[in-house]
């Protein structure tokens, strides 16, 4: 199963390729298995056992670090290991420091299902890990940097590809934001206090937020869509125009929606303002993209049909274009005063969470499996066909239980009776939620054991491959 340790520079290095995409498919399974667990609690709050490790407000950030962070992470940085040497047509620049990024990896990602049952956190969410694995992540993100940037400057194709610009978008404004949102005073091992106060920590916080969804759970994951969907189609990228205007709208867009979880907060109300408006400009690049990953498909529609893979790329693409327009619409402030504090920010968190990133993560991984362990395809295509059918109804359960859950808490906890009274104590609203949390644990468990399938077949297709060390090809003329 080991590659050659002689493995030489004329071949593309996809030993860290294929250690990233098995440890993505190994945390999926994790990390879906703690959400369906912490689901579970808020159905049956027995089920924190009286243990403290195991109490609910422990473990969900647990699951949002570990299927953001560990499954999204890995596989962002596989893929992109694998994108940025096939289109430059170079191998990785500086391997051992690539080894590095991916030990260090998982060394973040251990740490932090260590901290996080024991209680450490610095109770901000998605940035919760104590300072010293904030320097570590610090660290590994950087080598991350180089060994990427240092891949496109030795790039043997004059042209960078355009998922290149959304991995390297992604890099680069994780860094800044981790670096940003982390500076805290260390008051002892594993305890610091944030660097900001107030609102300007709230401000700082949701930055960081909302351009973690922007840039890591967005930017990063359409790099991915513009290198996997155009190779898995066999056709070229619909408009290659309207992916660059797509890039730069994106980007620039983003930063500045942050303000828009914090409507009606001690924050100045123009910033919120300003928050809403590019939060609503926002769904212009975003479905942009959209239709360009869709449309590559133009005139091969019909491998919709018999290809599971093409679907799961293809399907993930329309929660990208749903999660994208409730979104802005969420942060309308109207809007929000219903749905902020309800499941139906869960809902839409996780149309996009399990929609877009995990059927896009899905979808490429399933492409890159055979080709990093020397296969022609998958074990059982039967399976991912299953997998695509339970990951789907699993969603739907998830997202429509959250969305009447959410809308119903809304308007329960605002109606008011004519004396000015409350219509309804906050209790008879979690009451009324029981049974959409329970068919949230059935959406929830049908996802998780499509990923079960799906490491199963992983498991297969690579036990009976082997790793393979693909030449680097002779540079086109077109190309030079
Ligand atoms: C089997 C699949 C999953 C289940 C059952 C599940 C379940 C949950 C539950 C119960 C919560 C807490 C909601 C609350 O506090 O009210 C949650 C939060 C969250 N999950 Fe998941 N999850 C799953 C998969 C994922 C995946 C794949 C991602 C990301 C790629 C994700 C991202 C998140 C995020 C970001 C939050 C925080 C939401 C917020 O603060 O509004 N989840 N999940
Ligand atoms: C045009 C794009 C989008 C806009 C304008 C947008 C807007 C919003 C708004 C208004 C909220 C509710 C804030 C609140 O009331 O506290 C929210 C929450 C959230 N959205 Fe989006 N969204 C977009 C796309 C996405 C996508 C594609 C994903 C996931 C892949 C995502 C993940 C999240 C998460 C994780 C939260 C919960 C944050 C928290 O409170 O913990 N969003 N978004």
């Amino acid at each position: 199963m080991d590659i050659p340790k002689n493995a030489d520079a004329a071949h593309y290095n996809d030993t860290v390729v294929r250690q990233f995409s098995i440890m993505a498919v190994v945390w999926g399974v994790v990390g879906m298995l703690v959400g369906v667990f912490v689901a579970s609690q808020l159905a049956w709050p027995e089920l924190n056992f009286g243990i403290p490790w195991l109490s609910y407000g422990r473990l969900r950030p647990l699951h949002t670090n570990a299927v953001i962070f560990a499954f999204g992470g890995s596989a962002l940085i596989g893929t992109s290991y694998y994108v940025v040497q096939r289109t430059c047509q170079v191998r990785l620049f500086a391997g051992r420091l690539a080894a590095f990024t991916f030990w260090g990896w998982q060394l973040v990602i251990v740490a932090a299902a260590i901290s996080l049952p024991m209680g450490y956190t610095q109770g901000k969410e998605y940035a919760e890990l104590e300072w010293p694995i904030d320097i570590l992540i610090a660290v590994v993100w950087v080598a991350y940097a180089i060994v990427f940037f240092g891949t496109i400057g030795m790039r043997k194709v004059r042209h960078i590809y355009v998922a290149n610009w959304f991995y390297g978008a992604f890099i680069l404004a994780v860094a800044l934001l981790h670096i940003v949102n982390s500076a805290a005073i260390p008051a002892g091992f594993m305890k610091s206090y944030s660097a900001y106060a107030g609102v300007q920590d709230a401000m700082v916080q949701w930055w960081y937020g909302h351009n973690a969804v922007g840039f890591f759970l967005t930017a990063g994951f359409l790099g991915m869509m513009y290198y996997f969907i155009p190779k898995q189609a066999g056709r070229p990228v619909y408009s290659y125009r309207l992916s660059i205007v797509h890039f730069w709208a994106l980007i620039f867009t983003y930063m500045w929606a942050g303000p828009h979880h914090l409507h009606y907060t001690a924050l100045p109300d123009w910033t919120q303002s300003v928050g809403m408006v590019f939060s609503l400009i926002l769904l212009a690049p975003s479905w942009g993209g959209m239709i360009n990953g869709v449309m590559t498909l133009s005139g091969a529609w019909h491998k919709l049909r018999d290809d599971p893979i093409l679907r799961f790329l293809i399907v993930s693409l329309s929660f990208y274009g749903m999660s994208t327009f409730e979104g802005p619409m969420m942060a309308i402030k109207t809007v929000n005063a219903l749905s902020h504090y309800t499941d139906w920010t869960v809902g839409h968190v996780h149309a996009g969470a399990l929609g877009w990133v995990g059927l896009i993560t899905m979808g490429s991984l399933y492409y890159l499996i055979p080709r990093l362990f020397g296969k022609e395809k998958m074990h059982s295509i039967k399976a991912i066909e299953l997998h695509f059918w339970l990951a789907t109804i699993g969603i739907v359960l998830y997202i429509a239980s959250m969305w009447i859950a959410g809308v119903m808490q809304g308007l329960m906890w605002r109606a008011v009776n004519d004396d000015g009274t409350l219509t309804y104590t906050f209790v008879e609203g979690v009451k009324a939620t029981y049974p959409f949390y329970v068919i949230r644990v059935t959406g929830g468990a049908l996802y998780l054991t499509g990923m079960l399938i799906m490491a199963w077949n992983v498991w297969v297709t690579a036990m009976s491959g082997r790793s393979v060390n693909v030449a680097i090809p002779a540079i086109k003329p077109a190309h030079a």
